[in-house]
C-alpha cells in the first residue's frame, strides 16, 4: 500500500507492506535511520519514537497507523530546540539514561513535557503531570539503568527549562 506520512520533518511517500512495523520501516525503508530496535515484540521498551507527539513502541505500530502521521525519530528530534531542555537536565542532574536506552528515555521525557499544554493554544503551559504518570509513562522502557528519584529529578529540571522556554517566547 502506498502512505504518506511525516518523519522528521520530511514528507515521504512510502509504499510498503500494510503490517510491516515502523521500526523495521524506519531501518529498511527511510535512509539513514538508526535504530536501537532489540526484541522487536514490544518488550525492550528501546525502539520508542514520537507519533504525532505521543512516545510510541514503533515495533507495535504496523505501517497502515502512518496514514497522515507525524513521526520523530530522536535523530530528529535532537535536531529540534526542545532536546536542549533534557540535555541541560541530563547535564545539571548529573544523570543520564544508558546508551542503550537515552533514545527511548528522552523521547518519553519530551511526550511528557508536550503535556504540560501548549501555549500556542491558549493553554499556560504548567500543567505539570504527577509522579505517578511520570513513571507510568516511562516504563515503557524496560532498561532500569536510572532509579525512580533519578528521573523524576530529570524531568523536574527539564520542565523548568521548558516553562522558561515558553516564557521568553510569550
Ligand atoms: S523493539 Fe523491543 S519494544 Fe520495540
Amino acid at each position: 500500500m502506498k502512505i504518506e506520512c511525516t518523519i522528521d520533518n520530511k514528507h515521504l511517500l512510502l509504499t510498503i507492506n500494510s503490517n510491516k512495523p515502523l521500526n523495521l520501516i524506519l531501518m529498511e525503508d527511510v535512509e539513514g535511520m538508526p535504530l536501537n530496535s532489540r526484541c522487536r515484540d514490544g518488550n525492550c521498551g528501546n525502539c520508542v519514537v514520537l507519533m504525532d507527539d505521543e512516545a510510541v513502541l514503533s515495533c507495535l505500530i504496523p505501517a497502515f497507523r502512518l496514514k497522515g502521521a507525524k513521526i520523530l525519530t530522536f535523530e530528529g528530534y535532537q535536531k529540534t530546540r526542545f532536546w536542549h531542555d533534557l540535555e541541560r537536565a541530563y547535564e545539571d542532574s548529573k544523570n543520564q539514561p544508558c546508551p542503550r536506552c537515552i533514545a527511548s528515555k528522552t523521547l518519553i521525557f519530551e511526550s511528557l513535557l508536550q503535556m504540560m499544554g501548549k501555549p500556542e493554544t491558549g493553554d499556560k503551559g504548567d500543567d505539570v503531570p504527577n509522579t505517578e504518570t511520570i513513571l507510568s509513562e516511562l516504563r515503557l522502557n524496560t532498561c532500569n539503568c536510572l532509579d525512580a528519584e533519578e528521573l523524576i529529578e530529570i524531568f523536574t529540571i527539564a520542565a523548568n527549562y521548558r516553562r522558561r522556554r515558553r516564557v521568553r517566547r510569550n
